[in-house]
C-alpha cells in the first residue's frame, strides 16, 4: 500500500497487477463510497471507461442514485461496522431478461494500526449456480410432493431403526402418525419378530439382488393395532459414500388384491362345479329316460305275476322283493328326473303349514319313528305360496328324512315355521338332534351324488334336488346351525301375492 494511513492511496506495484489481473470484476471503495480504482475485468464487464467510474459513488455508478442504499443491505457499511468481510446477492432482472445474480464480496484493506482505508468489492456472478439451485429445489419440492402423494407407503428409518420419514400413505398402513411413530416405535415394530433381521440380511448380502437392495418380495407388516398386513416390500440401504447412512422401505398393502384372487378362486370353484352340476343333470337325465321304459315293464310283469300267484304261494316273497325294488328304483329315477328339471312344474297356491303336514304324513308310516320325537311349532296363521305341491313336498321330505337319518331314528326332530322379518317370505326350520354335518362335507352337501350313506343307502340326489326346486319358486335354502347337538335346516319361500 502506498501513503500509510492515506484514504486516495491505492496498492503499491505488483498488488496493483495483481489487482488488475483478477479474473472478477473488482473494485476499490473509499470509507464513504467513493470508487477508488476498478480492474480490467470489472471495466469489460460493465462495458466502461476508468474516468466514468472512477470517483464516482457506488450508488451512483450502481443504482444512478444521489443517497446510499439502507444500511442493512449495504455490504460496505457491514464492513465498516465490525471490520469483517461480507458479502451481499443481489439479483437483477430487467423485464423480459433472464434473471441474473451477483454476489458482492466486500474485504476491508487495514493500514499497520488495524484502522480501514479502504473497502474491495468484487463482484462474482453466480447466475448459474443460482439456476441450478432453483432447479435442485424445483426437483427436491416436486420428489417430496411425489412422495407424499404416492399410495405407496414409503418409510424411511436410520441405522440404529429409529423412524425418520413416513408418507401419508404410510401412516394409513402403519396406523402410526409420523409424530408417533417416532416417538413410540423403531422400525423393527413394524414387523413380526426376527424380520427385521432377517431384511437387514438380505439387504447386505451381495447375492440377493446386490448390495443394499431388497427386491419386491412378501413379508408382514405389523400395525399399531397389532393386526398383521400382508405386504411386498421393496428397500434398500441408502449409502453415504462407503457408509450406510438411512434405510427406505416401499410397502405394497396386499390385502385388497388378495382378497381379490381369493373371491376370483371362489367363483372359479364355483363356476366349475356349476358346469359339473349341468353334465351331472344331463347324464342323470338320460339314464333316467333309458332306465324308466324297462323298469315299467319290470313292475308291470312282477304285479301280474304276483297277482296271479296264490296268497300263501312261497314265490310271493320273493316277488314281492322284486317289485318293491323296482319302485325304489322308480323313486330314485324320479328324483334324477326332478334334479334335472326334466318335469315341468305345475304351480298352484298351497299352505305352507298343510304341506309340511302332509309331508310329514307321507313318511309317518315308518315303522322306525318308535324312539322319534316329534315337536312342530307352526305359525298360527295361513302362509300361502305358489308352487308346484309334489316338488315342495319333495323338498321337505328330503330334508325331514335326511333329519330322521342323521338322529338314527332316535331323537327330536322340530318342524318350525314362522314369517321373515319382512313379512314377505313364509320360513320352514326343520332341527334334528343328530351327529350334525363335519366341516369338511359342509361345502359338497348340495352337490349331486355327494352322499355319506353306505352304497345302496342314498343317492346323494336329496339336498341337490331340493335346492333346485326351492330355487326355482324364488326362495333359498341352507344350513343355519350345524353341530354336535344336530342341525337346523332353513328354507324360504316368497308369499304368494305380496
Ligand atoms: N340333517 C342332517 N344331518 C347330518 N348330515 C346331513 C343332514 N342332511 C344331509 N346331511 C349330509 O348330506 C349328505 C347329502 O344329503 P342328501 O340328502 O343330498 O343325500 P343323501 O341323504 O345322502 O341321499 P338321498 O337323499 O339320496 O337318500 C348326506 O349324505 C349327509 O352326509
Ligand atoms: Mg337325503
Amino acid at each position: 500500500m502506498a501513503g500509510k494511513g492515506s484514504k486516495k492511496s491505492v496498492p503499491g506495484d505488483w498488488k496493483m497487477r495483481l489487482f488488475e489481473s483478477l479474473s472478477v470484476p473488482t473494485m476499490i471503495l473509499s470509507p464513504d463510497k467513493i470508487i477508488v480504482d476498478v480492474n480490467l475485468s470489472f471495466l469489460e464487464s460493465f462495458m466502461t471507461q476508468k474516468d466514468k467510474v472512477v470517483g464516482k459513488t457506488c450508488y451512483q455508478f450502481f443504482f444512478n442514485a444521489k443517497t446510499s442504499c439502507a444500511t442493512d443491505i449495504c455490504g460496505l457499511a457491514k464492513v465498516l461496522a465490525d471490520r469483517r468481510g461480507h458479502s451481499t446477492l443481489k439479483s437483477t432482472a430487467a423485464p423480459g431478461d433472464i434473471e441474473t445474480w451477483d454476489n458482492h464480496v466486500f474485504s476491508p484493506i487495514l493500514d499497520e494500526e488495524g484502522r480501514i482505508t479502504h473497502v474491495v468489492e468484487s463482484i462474482h456472478d453466480v447466475t448459474p449456480i443460482k439456476h441450478l439451485e432453483r432447479k435442485l429445489a424445483g426437483a427436491r419440492d416436486f420428489t417430496e410432493k411425489l412422495i407424499q402423494s404416492l399410495t405407496t407407503a414409503i418409510v424411511t428409518a436410520d441405522m440404529n431403526g429409529r423412524i425418520l420419514t413416513m408418507n401419508p400413505a404410510a401412516e394409513q398402513l402403519t396406523g402410526y402418525s409420523l409424530e408417533e411413530a417416532r416417538k413410540k416405535i423403531t422400525v423393527v415394530d413394524l414387523y413380526p419378530e426376527g424380520q427385521a433381521k432377517q431384511i437387514m440380511k438380505i439387504l447386505r448380502d451381495e447375492r440377493m439382488g446386490g448390495k443394499g437392495k431388497l427386491h419386491l418380495r412378501r413379508f408382514t407388516l405389523i400395525n399399531a393395532r397389532g393386526e398383521e398386513i400382508p405386504v411386498d416390500l421393496s428397500a434398500a440401504i441408502i449409502y453415504e459414500g462407503e457408509t450406510e447412512a438411512a434405510t427406505v422401505g416401499i410397502f405394497y398393502d396386499l390385502r385388497e388384491s388378495l382378497k381379490k384372487a381369493q373371491r376370483e378362486r371362489e367363483t372359479a370353484a364355483l363356476n366349475a362345479r356349476m358346469e359339473k352340476m349341468a353334465s351331472l343333470g344331463q347324464l342323470a337325465a338320460g339314464v333316467a329316460h333309458e332306465i324308466n321304459n324297462p323298469l315299467t315293464g319290470i313292475l308291470f310283469y312282477a304285479s301280474l305275476l304276483l297277482d296271479s300267484l296264490e296268497e300263501n304261494d312261497p314265490r310271493r316273497k320273493s316277488l314281492m322283493r322284486i317289485y318293491e325294488d323296482a319302485r325304489r328304483c322308480g323313486r330314485i329315477i324320479k328324483n334324477l328326473l326332478t334334479y334335472s328339471r326334466q318335469e315341468p312344474p305345475r304351480k298352484e297356491i298351497l299352505n305352507l303349514n298343510a304341506l309340511l303336514e302332509n309331508c310329514l304324513g307321507l313318511i309317518g308310516d315308518r315303522e322306525f319313528y318308535v324312539d322319534l320325537k316329534i315337536v312342530k311349532d307352526l305359525y298360527g296363521e295361513m302362509m300361502l305360496i305358489e308352487g308346484d305341491k309334489d316338488q315342495l313336498g319333495q323338498v321337505f321330505v328330503n330334508l325331514v328324512l335326511n333329519a330322521i337319518d342323521s338322529m338314527n331314528q332316535k331323537g327330536t326332530l322340530t318342524l318350525r315355521t314362522f314369517l321373515d322379518k319382512s313379512g314377505l317370505n313364509g320360513c320352514i326350520e326343520i332341527s334334528d338332534t343328530g351327529r350334525g354335518i363335519s366341516k369338511e362335507n359342509l361345502p359338497f352337501i348340495f352337490d349331486p351324488f355327494f352322499t355319506t350313506k353306505a352304497p345302496g343307502k342314498g343317492t346323494g340326489l336329496g339336498l341337490s334336488t331340493a335346492y333346485g326346486i326351492v330355487k326355482e319358486n324364488g326362495g333359498a335354502l341352507w344350513v343355519k346351525d350345524t353341530g354336535e347337538h344336530g342341525t337346523t335346516f332353513a328354507v324360504q319361500l316368497p308369499l304368494y301375492g305380496l
